[in-house]
């Protein structure tokens, strides 16, 4: 087979690495990709991904035979739409059901109308409306920008003052644009967090191993967010009754609700949980692969990555036993000096020898000759798997000086909060 993977992260790096290592694979590309994916696959240039007459005259001239879309930006642009109907298999969802990411205002009304259990909200597109709500409600909040925000559209308010500040910034400032003119003010919930994804059909759901991202950019969750500093997978946190109760109650409902509104949904639905002391509660939908959780859990999956994708577009997941490796991975991102506010470029990086079960995935660089240089705010996602938590943590630590360049910044605490938790699964 012929496989497309589009994206150029460090999750659409695991995804290519993953199938690279499928029997299936023929060929496989990856527009645009980066120095990484370049090294086992071939990088695509010159093609815009939002010009989907392009990406689907590729497809055809170079008789792809699956396209596996990584980032949330052309499946909320409608990409599976057309390459779908130019006869084109994709594993992703259409641009109707990635509005469960694409708009938080859906994805609440949607768990409402679906009985699926998340923090108590309203949505807002006048200032006035909101700030009124706001002096009614008598619990802490958080403030989303509706629309995507390219992570950052959440905001933690810790005054009034603060809120209706924020509040003004998206709704008349328009600091995230067209995405904040829709804004949410929600219940803030306590608890910890856990990255849920699952493979669907758009019928059935197959979980994977349940991941925890680190959004603060500093040890100790201190720090602005960030797009993910690191992930750990499996976490331990999250039980198997837990697992269960999260199936039954989250993600069969949610896809089921998608199939009953007529919006197809194959791919990746990712959950983002909260383990509050009332129960586990949806804080979003995510309809793709998470990055960086994705870099963690990839490398323990024991199935044919091209295997469940297939399954999924040809609506039999059923039929897939899709089974994952013992033993924990641990995911260090690497990124510049700057990030997130203002990441430094171009700096020369410089790579040593990794022990086997680590991988140094691409997210943010540039081939410059025969060099490699930083070019984004996360640069790298160190990973390490081995069969338990403490080790694979020792690992990536252990090597992380391997990669290196000027002001790389990375935290020093991934995984280690689930040392505490975990009872060993290796
Ligand atoms: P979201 O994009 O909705 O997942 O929000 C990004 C991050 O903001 C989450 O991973 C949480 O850390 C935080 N967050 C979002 N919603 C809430 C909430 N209702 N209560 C507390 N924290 C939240
Ligand atoms: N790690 C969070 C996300 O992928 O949205």
């Amino acid at each position: 087979m012929n496989v497309m993977v589009i994206g150029s992260g460090g999750r659409e790096h695991a995804i290519t690495w993953k199938i690279s290592q499928s029997p299936k694979a023929d060929k496989i590309f990856v527009l645009p990709g980066n120095p990484g994916t370049r090294q086992i696959a071939k990088n695509v240039s010159g093609i815009s991904i939002d010009d989907h007459g392009k990406v689907i005259e590729f497809c055809k001239s170079n008789q792809i035979d699956l396209v596996i879309i990584g980032p949330e930006a052309p499946l909320a642009a409608g990409l599976v739409d057309s390459l779908s109907d130019a006869g084109i298999r994709c594993f992703g969802p259409t641009q109707a059901a990635a509005e469960i990411e694409a708009s938080k205002a859906f994805a609440k009304d949607f768990m409402v109308r679906h009985n699926i259990s998340t923090a108590r909200y309203a949505a807002f597109t006048q200032l006035d409306e909101a700030i009124h709500y706001l002096q009614s409600v008598d619990y802490p909040i958080v403030i989303k920008a509706s629309g995507l925000a390219a992570g950052k559209g959440v905001i933690l308010p810790n005054t009034i003052e603060e809120a209706a500040a924020a509040l003004e910034e998206m709704l008349v400032d328009k600091i995230f644009g067209e995405a904040g003119s829709e804004v949410i003010i929600e219940e803030r919930l306590i608890g910890q967090e856990v990255s849920l994804m699952a493979f669907t059909d758009g019928t059935s759901v197959t979980p994977m191993l349940p991941a925890q991202d680190h959004k603060r950019l500093l040890d100790g969750d201190k720090g602005p967010n960030t797009g993910g500093m690191g992930a750990c997978a499996p976490a331990p946190v999250f039980t198997n009754a837990m697992l269960q109760e999260t199936i039954t109650n989250v993600l069969q409902p949610a896809i089921n609700g998608l199939r009953s509104e007529g919006r197809r949904f194959i791919g990746v639905l990712y959950a983002g949980l909260m383990l509050t002391p009332k129960g586990i509660r949806v804080l979003e939908f995510n309809c793709r692969f998470g990055d960086p959780e994705t870099q963690a859990v990839l490398p323990l999956l024991k199935t044919d990555l091209i295997e469940i994708a297939e399954a999924c577009v040809d609506s039999r997941l059923n039929e897939v036993d899709v089974q994952w490796k013992n033993g924990t991975a641990v995911c260090v991102v690497l990124a510049s000096k700057g990030y997130p506010e203002k990441p430094e470029k171009g700096q020369i990086v410089s790579f040593g020898e990794l022990p086997e079960n680590m991988i140094c995935f691409h997210a943010g660089t540039k081939a410059d000759g025969d060099k490699i240089l930083a070019a984004g705010g996360r640069v790298f996602g160190l990973t390490a798997w081995t069969n338990n938590i403490k080790s694979s943590i020792e690992m990536v630590y252990a090597n992380v000086k391997s990669v290196s360049f000027d002001g790389m910044q990375y935290r020093t605490d991934i995984a280690n909060k689930s040392v505490k938790t975990d009872f060993g699964n290796g």
